[in-house]
């Protein structure tokens, strides 16, 4: 079937979200999702957003903060104005709903968190569970919004661009259009046209193209990868962000345990019960950044080897434990671990993509018509190292920014003819009955990444996950011609595409710098690499 509409937005966290709500005056707008609207990364955010509201606190402590964090490769322009935005937004977010942890009971005070690399108390939280709140508040406003439509289990197979329409002259020749998307209705296998002027990526990460992850199990990297195959530009896929401490335990799938723990007190034990941080990093210790607490951690691990470290909030009070982080203390419980009476066994999980795909400052990416927000894109504000809870503030203030550019140019672009676009071609491909071809290359590449292209890389190893990934590729091209496309597969395509960017950016980059290091270049090189690693299909990588 084709449908049009006149905005398409593709995915259901917090940039889609809240771009939704904004451009609902505007026009018909179709929020496309692959599973529930909630299952979502948004949705497991436990810190909260970084923000500027202490008294002893300033715009540019906070940008100084993003700016160190980021380790040279932040965007001044884009640190100033997102973080220059962030109460205006807070304070939005309150009039949707939502109600932020107060210092006390009847207080006009936000209480303001302290995590990694904050030079001052600035996470404004919802207990532990602050991302889930912020779905549930953006939900239930798109749920009164007559113009939003949310649709549940459909996946982006790719994006329509006006090159791919056979005899049709592009209205722009030196740009290329994004017409919509092609979407599979899981329910039925059915590949519909999404039609509309404007498309948004609000797709979030792709956490699950690592064996351990933080990450919810639809973060596969989609956006990045339909928007790699339409033409964008996709900059720093090598600045994978380890999030230093997921609860390790057979039954636990991607818990977090919040760097807000440490922000509190909580050190890290080795597996011994012994603190170390002070080796790696004798002044921040435990509040260093992500990246010096995952190799920190990593190291331990491989010295000793052992399974995990341990992360200790015990010597604080049980009341004060059980309330500040309601949600870790009760799911820990669950696994049997008492938190305000004993350590938490912990281990490093890829957790975020500082990279993604390039958009100026209102969110627009290369492509006309195509627009990118949250952790899809990359706006310049994160750098090699995204600073702890910079994220759910960067995609609040760039899908308001998309909503701006798009407010202005929607008429327009309106107007604009669309050419015959065809409907998804199937050309005689049969059910892939044997789940085990998608199962095992899945398997395969999420250890080929962590093993090869984790929290330590080298050359060789980068080069090693080259020659392994690429027949994976060839394979998954293959099938995707011969087979009916599934979730599960389109799935496994993307993933297979975003590691193969994150090893091309990663060999590029010949020095170690925030969130990517390598033993072959253990030092940062500002003279050569002070700059971002640029991917781009049409300039085919070496
Ligand atoms: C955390 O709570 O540790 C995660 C926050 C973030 O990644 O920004």
């Amino acid at each position: 079937m084709q449908f049009k509409t006149d905005f398409l937005i593709i995915g259901s966290g917090i940039a889609g979200l809240s771009l939704a709500i904004k451009l609902a005056p505007l026009g018909r707008v179709t929020v496309v999702t692959k599973k529930a609207a909630s299952d979502t990364a948004t949705s497991l955010a436990q810190g909260g957003i970084a923000c500027v509201f202490g008294t002893d606190d300033s715009f540019d402590l906070h940008q100084q903060d993003t700016q160190r964090a980021g380790d040279g490769l932040c965007h001044e322009d884009i640190v100033e104005m997102i973080v220059s935005q962030g109460p205006y937004h807070i304070r939005e977010l309150e009039n949707l709903g939502l109600k932020f942890n107060r210092e006390s009971h009847n207080s006009d005070m936000l209480d303001l968190g302290q995590e990694g690399e904050h030079s001052r108390r600035r996470i404004v939280h919802v207990g532990d569970y602050t991302g889930r709140s912020v779905q549930k508040v953006l939900m239930d406003n798109v749920d009164s919004l007559p113009s939003v439509k949310v649709f549940e289990d459909y996946v982006a197979v790719d994006l329509i661009i006006e090159s791919m329409i056979k005899s049709y002259s592009p209205s722009s020749p030196k740009k290329e259009r994004c017409l919509g998307a092609y979407l599979l209705e899981v329910a039925t296998g059915d590949i519909h046209t999404f039609l509309a002027p404007i498309t948004a990526l609000a797709t979030g990460g792709s956490g699950k193209v690592y064996l351990y992850t933080s990450n919810p199990d639809v973060a596969t990297g989609d956006g990045l990868a339909v928007a790699y195959r339409a033409g964008a530009r996709i900059a720093n896929l090598e600045f994978v962000q380890f999030h230093p401490t997921c609860l390790y335990h057979p039954k636990a799938k991607n818990f977090l345990i919040s760097e807000a723990l440490r922000g509190e007190g909580a050190k890290l034990l080795d597996p011994l019960y012994r603190p170390f941080m002070e080796k790696y990093d004798s002044k921040q210790k435990e509040l260093a950044g992500r990246d010096i607490v995952a190799r920190a951690i990593d190291t331990e691990l491989k010295n000793s080897g052992k399974d995990c470290v341990y992360l200790d909030i015990s010597h604080r009070s049980a009341d004060f434990v059980r309330e500040r982080f309601p949600n870790i203390y009760e799911t820990c419980l669950g696994f049997g671990i008492d938190i305000t009476k004993e350590p938490i066994p912990v281990v490093p999980a890829a957790h975020y993509m500082c990279g993604g795909v390039v958009t100026d400052s209102y969110g627009e990416t290369d492509l006309e018509g195509l627009f990118a927000s949250g952790e899809v894109a990359c706006t310049g504000l994160h750098g090699a190292n995204r600073l702890a809870s910079n994220s759910l503030l960067e995609a609040l203030v760039m899908s308001h920014r998309a909503f701006l550019r798009i407010r202005e140019i929607f008429p327009d672009l309106k107007k604009k003819l669309f050419p015959p676009v065809p409907p998804w071609e199937i050309r005689g491909a049969v059910d892939l009955k044997e789940a085990v071809l998608i199962s095992h290359n899945w398997d395969v590449i999420r250890r080929l990444m962590w093993n090869y292209v984790g929290i330590v890389r080298s050359t060789k190893r980068l080069k090693l996950a080259r020659q392994n990934l690429s027949p994976i590729l060839e394979e998954i091209q293959q099938h995707y011609w011969e087979y009916i496309l599934t979730r599960d597969f389109i799935e496994l395509r993307n993933l297979a595409q975003v590691a193969e960017l994150i090893i091309i950016a990663a060999g590029k980059r010949k020095e170690s710098r925030g969130g990517h290091f390598t033993i072959d270049y253990p030092n940062k090189d500002d003279w050569n690499w002070r700059r971002d690693t640029i991917v781009e299909k049409f300039r085919k990588e070496k």
